[in-house]
This record gives C-alpha cells, structure tokens and sequence, in this order.
C-alpha cells in the first residue's frame, strides 16, 4: 500500500465534505481536473519513478483511484433509475461495494494493512459504512429505508467477518513463520564459544611438572594459609630468626584465643615438611602454587606470584643425584646447549645450601648480544641467577620424625614468574596479574 497515506488523506477530506455538503469540491481537488490530486500523482511520482518501480507504482495508483471512486459514488444518495426494481437494483450497488471490500481486502498483505483498510470500511468518522449510513441511509425515502438498511447490514456483517477471520489468518501465520523462524536446525554449524586458553604461568607449570614428572616425581598441592609452624619453625626457622624479616608477612586476623596464628604461605617449602608428616621415604614431589609477602609491587614484585617446590628423600641421595637432576631440569626448560652452576648460598632448612646459576640463554653464554652489544638479558654476565636449592637440613628431618643418620635429600624452590618472564621475554611482572587478553592471547 504505497499510497496509504493518500487514502487516509482522502478520507478525513471525505468525512469533512459530508459534513459541509462540499463533496463536488472534493471530487474536483481529487478528480477532475489536470491539477487534481490522483493526476499529481501520476505525473509526479508515478511516472518519475526508476524502471524497476513504475510497474509496482502503477498498480498502487490504479488502486488508489478505486478506492477514491468507490467513496465518491457511495457519497452520494442512491437513485433507482425508472422501471428498475428497487431492490434489485439496491443489491447490485451493494454487491459493488463488496467487491471493491473484498478487492482491498485480498491487498492486505500484513496487519497494518489490515488495520488501514478496517478504518477504511469500519472507521466510525470516514469508514464507508458510516458514510454510506450518513449518504445513503438517512437520506433515503421511506420506501427505500428498509432495502437500504438491510443490504448495509449484510454489508457490514461481510466486513466485519472477514477483517476478523483475516486477522486470525494472519496473526497463526505469523505465529507460525515466528515458529518456523525459532526451530532449531542442529544441521547448523552453531554458535562459536572461544574457550581461551591457560595463562602464562599456567603453561610453565605444566611445563615443569611435565618435566619432573618424567623423572618419577609426582605432583602434590597444599593450603595457601598456613601456620607459623609450617612456614618457619618446622623449616627450622626459629621465632626471632633474620630471614624472616623478609617473609614478615600477611597475617589472619583471628579471635582472641585462638589455637594459632595463621598467615599466607611465602613460600611453598612448608609442604616439604606436610609431606614428610604423611610419606615415608622414598618422597619425590614437586609443589606448584601460589605465594605471598608483603612487597610493594613494581616490575619485579608482587605480593603474590608463584613458585614450585621440589623435595626428593631416599635412604641414598647423594649431592651428585641433587645436580645431575637439577641440570636435566634446565636443559630440559631451557634447551640442551645450556650449562649449570651453582654457588654457595644460605637457606635455613637446607645444608649445603646452593644457588643455581643457568648461562644465559639468550646470548649463548657469551654476556655478548649477537649485534655485538651487551646482552640485556643477563647484562653482560654470562649467566643468570635461578634459583634456591640445596641438601635437605638434618635438623628439618627432626621435625617429621625421619631419621637423619638413615635419609638424605635435596629440595630446590623454583620462582615460576622470574622463569616465565626469562623464557618468554616478558619485563613487568605485573601483566600475569592485570589478565589484559592482549596480553594473555600471544600465549594461546
Ligand atoms: N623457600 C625459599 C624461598 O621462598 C626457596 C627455596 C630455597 C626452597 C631453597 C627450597 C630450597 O626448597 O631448598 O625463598
């Protein structure tokens, strides 16, 4: 209905000439003349319209003008012409009407539609119904009251049954296009769900893991609150001991009496020792998990970051077997051109305590980068600082009641987010904590 406009135009036009008796001027602004309305509309739109349009907009004019035509003629008072038969002649007006009703019904494509062409036969003011009930019925002589009212009726009756059975047409069918629409067609691809993938230090602790357990350690995890017992003393780390200044951590706020205090691991040592309560020797185990202290964040700390404990207890580990596996380690994580060292260190709960060394990586263990500078890397030095490690302390083995004259081991704690930041280049340790995905996606 391209036009409707124009119809509903035409008809508050209509309803006002009733009203006033100016129907003739209607029918010349509309009609008659050169500069009539539906002639405009020729002219002007029809006619001016792109190839593709001018058919379609053709057909709609055409009906525009019958619709026009059909309320001008109804507008007006019926007249029997002489020697016809009233009713007769009646029913057959009426029979057009319906068929122009019937006409502009089966245009109806969709429930606007439906809705413009109701007001046009229904509308209390402009519908045809009440126009032909002011034009017709009221006007009409005494004789042809009864005739006229009748043929409405039945007029009025058609319309109303079909714009409803239309309506209930058309809202199944859209209930059943809505159907059609909404079933599931699992022959479909489906929707896509990316699932992403593990963080950085996620992949380096399976990296790991896959290592130490190739060599027959097994993986076990612990709490991340823990007791001072745990954390210190057990890893005889006695009260008033200095290297807890920098473990001096994060403690629980607990009731009043409670049995002990409890704060954050700061590191993953104290499940040597909930280990060693729980096996007997032979113990391999490797401990990934997360640790806290209390250091301000910057581009090499965070209050928490991650690390991985190893332990490995038996009746006959020697210090070789502690550095022959701790260089198949970093050969493995590093590649088999790296070299080890270590240099002696301190650790409360290890004896010999050592600090591993791996020659750098990045510039073949020369300090040289390959442009000839120095290398940033290990800046120059040759060889970058690893990690803690050493023999397992006789004193530690006191405290889980294994018997220090028969057992012997080596422990070694590994920091994962220094290791990662080394092996993939990365320089604020910051960004495995921010999950910035443009950062996380370059590790898929
Ligand atoms: N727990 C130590 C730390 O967090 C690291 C460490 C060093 C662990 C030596 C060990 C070890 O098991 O033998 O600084």
């Amino acid at each position: 209905m391209l036009f409707f406009q124009q119809q509903g135009r035409f008809l508050s036009e209509l309803a006002r000439s009733v009203e006033d008796g100016s129907l003739l001027l209607l029918r010349d602004a509309w009609m008659r003349s050169d500069d009539a309305i539906l002639n405009r509309i020729q002219r002007n739109w029809v006619e001016r319209s792109p190839a593709e349009l001018w058919q379609a907009a053709t057909v709609e004019l055409q009906r525009l003008r019958s619709f026009v035509g059909v309320r001008m003629t109804a507008s007006h008072a019926i007249e029997v012409p002489d020697q016809t038969d009233a009713s007769t002649w009646i029913a057959s007006q009426f029979e057009n009407l319906r068929n122009s009703f019937d006409e502009e019904i089966n245009q109806c494509v969709d429930e606007p539609d439906l809705g413009v062409t109701k007001t046009a036969w229904l509308g209390r003011r402009s519908g045809l119904v009440s126009l032909v009930t002011e034009t017709q019925l009221k006007r009409a002589t005494s004789e042809l009251k009864p005739i006229i009212g009748r043929e409405l009726n039945k007029l009025r009756a058609h319309v109303e049954s079909q714009i409803e059975e239309r309506g209930a047409a058309m809202e199944s069918g859209a209930e059943e296009s809505a159907l059609a629409r909404d079933r599931i067609d699992l022959s479909l691809p489906g929707v896509h769900r990316p699932i992403g993938s593990h963080h950085l230090i996620r992949q380096v602790f399976q990296e790991i893991e896959d290592i130490f357990v190739s060599i027959g350690f097994s993986v076990v995890e612990g709490p991340e609150i823990e007791t001072p017992y745990y954390n210190f003393e057990a890893l005889n780390i006695p009260e008033f001991h200095p290297v807890r200044d920098d473990m001096d951590t994060f403690y629980l706020e607990l009731p009043k009496g409670a049995a002990t205090p409890l704060l954050l691991r700061t590191h993953t040592s104290p499940m040597q020792i909930r280990t060693m309560e729980k096996r007997k020797p032979p113990v391999r185990v490797i401990v990934p998990g997360k640790v806290y202290r209390r250091d301000n964040p910057d581009a090499t700390h965070s209050f928490a970051f991650h690390q991985i404990e190893g332990l490995a207890v038996d009746t006959d580990i020697t210090f070789c077997d502690f550095t022959g596996t701790i260089e198949y380690f970093v050969k493995q994580f590093f590649g088999p051109s790296v070299k080890t060292r270590f240099r002696p260190s301190y650790f409360p709960f290890t004896e010999p305590s050592v600090e591993f060394d791996v020659s750098c990586p990045f510039c073949g263990g020369t300090g040289t980068a390959a442009s000839g500078g120095t290398c940033s890397k290990c800046k120059g030095a040759a060889w970058i600082e690893l990690f803690g490690a050493g023999m397992v302390d006789p004193a530690v083995y006191g405290f889980v009641n294994y018997d220090a004259k028969k057992v012997s081991g080596f422990a070694f704690g590994i920091g994962i987010d220094r290791l990662a930041m080394l092996k993939y280049g990365i320089d604020d340790i910051q960004v495995f904590f921010q999950n910035d995905v443009r950062f996380l996606r370059q590790f898929p």
